[in-house]
């Protein structure tokens, strides 16, 4: 929590991103359960779906490059303005096929416009400095094969860089499938919670 002179407090905005297709599931649940805790310290919260927005990936046109910007127009461009305003940014997203859910990876290549901007136009990224947003990705997987979440979270760092959100926790679950089976992981509950909690102090 931001305090400004003695009983002033500057209320933060939460944004969650679901990634998943698959509403009420895992990593929606973690991501509200996230939300509480920013909620009952006083913030502002808000919870995308990324299966309520449309948008089409990255074509690979490079217009990018000339301008940090893309030139697609659909929802991804509210969907990052969104996530650009944020002072905390939750992003969570199960693992499909070893990997990042297609829906995030979707939206993680199209900002590609971010990286061009940083790093070959040098232009700021979003109206706050990089320093202003901090993070927290979250995930679950089916199975609890040895590296089931490497490429999930390398993926996911690679955005955080692109936004310049520094991703301060990153808590991963494994062995969860079922639609909700979540919520009887005590340990994951209690963990995204305090995490959420800490973030909202940094
Ligand atoms: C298309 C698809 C692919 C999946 N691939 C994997 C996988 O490669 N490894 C794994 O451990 N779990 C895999 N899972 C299981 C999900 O990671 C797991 O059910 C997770 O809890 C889903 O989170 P959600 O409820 O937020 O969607 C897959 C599920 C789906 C639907």
């Amino acid at each position: 929590m931001v305090m400004g002179d003695a009983n002033q407090v500057t209320k933060m905005k939460c944004l969650a991103l679901a990634c998943s297709p698959r509403k009420g599931g895992n990593t929606a649940l973690l991501a509200g359960r996230a939300l509480e805790a920013c909620r009952e310290a006083g913030h502002e919260t808000e919870l995308l779906q990324l299966t309520d927005y449309n948008y089409s990936p990255c074509r690979a046109c490079d217009n990018c490059f000339a301008t940090g910007k893309c030139v697609v127009r659909d929802d991804a461009g509210i969907i990052f303005e969104k996530i650009l305003a944020a002072d905390r940014f939750i992003m969570a997203a199960p693992v499909f096929s070893m990997g990042i859910c297609a829906q995030a990876k979707m939206l993680i290549d199209r900002s590609q416009q971010f990286w061009a901007a940083r790093y070959v136009l040098n232009i700021p990224v979003g109206k706050k400095p990089d320093q202003a947003r901090r993070g927290m990705f979250i995930s679950c997987s089916g199975t609890t094969l040895p590296g089931v979440f490497d490429g999930t979270v390398r993926t996911a760092r690679y955005f955080f860089k692109m936004l310049g959100i520094a991703p301060d926790a990153v808590l991963c679950y494994d062995g969860v499938d079922k639609k909700g089976e979540i919520l009887k992981h005590q340990r994951a509950m209690d963990e995204v919670y305090r995490q959420a909690q800490t973030l909202v102090q940094l």
